[in-house]
């Protein structure tokens, strides 16, 4: 699945533009995602943290819930910026465990791309399966799955 060069810029641009709402009093790193679907609708995120620690919600997973809350399942990719707070990013975003998992959940691991963002012109392109690979899935449970590539 290839993104055309104008979606990716969009993606790059809102991904570095959503970690100005990142609530991050605790950690001081803003994160930013942009979660394109398969419909070519956005949905961004930033990480909001708690002062308890565990109820803080990374920018991915924000874009993910906000979009699966509104019934959309289906992905193509996502960016994420991520650098301390009210700098410019200054290395390549990468998204954590956690997150991967979610995205695990929802999408494609041969299709999905992961834009992890440096800055506008510096960025690496993954495939969900490169980011995790022989993920857990729901088969494994055999139960009903959700993906619907
Ligand atoms: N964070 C994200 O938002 N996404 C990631 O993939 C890595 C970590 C957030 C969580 C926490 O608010 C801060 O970055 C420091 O870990």
């Amino acid at each position: 699945m290839d993104l055309d060069k104008e979606t990716l810029r969009t993606l790059i641009n809102k991904a570095m533009e959503m970690r100005r709402f990142a609530y991050v009093p605790y950690s001081k790193y803003s994160v930013g995602a942009a979660l394109l679907s398969s419909d070519n609708t956005i949905f961004t995120g930033c990480n909001v943290e708690n002062a308890a620690f565990t109820p803080s919600n990374c920018a991915e997973r924000t874009a993910f819930f906000k979009a699966v809350s509104e019934g959309v399942r289906k992905f193509k990719a996502i960016a994420v910026s991520a650098g301390p707070e009210g700098e410019d990013s200054t290395d390549y975003a990468s998204p954590c465990g956690v997150c991967r998992q979610v995205m695990t959940e929802f999408c494609n691991p041969e299709d999905f791309l992961i834009i992890c963002v440096k800055n506008k012109d510096e960025y690496k392109i993954f495939k969900l399966k490169e980011l995790l690979p022989d993920a857990f899935g729901g088969e494994a449970i055999n139960t009903t799955v959700i993906k619907q590539q």
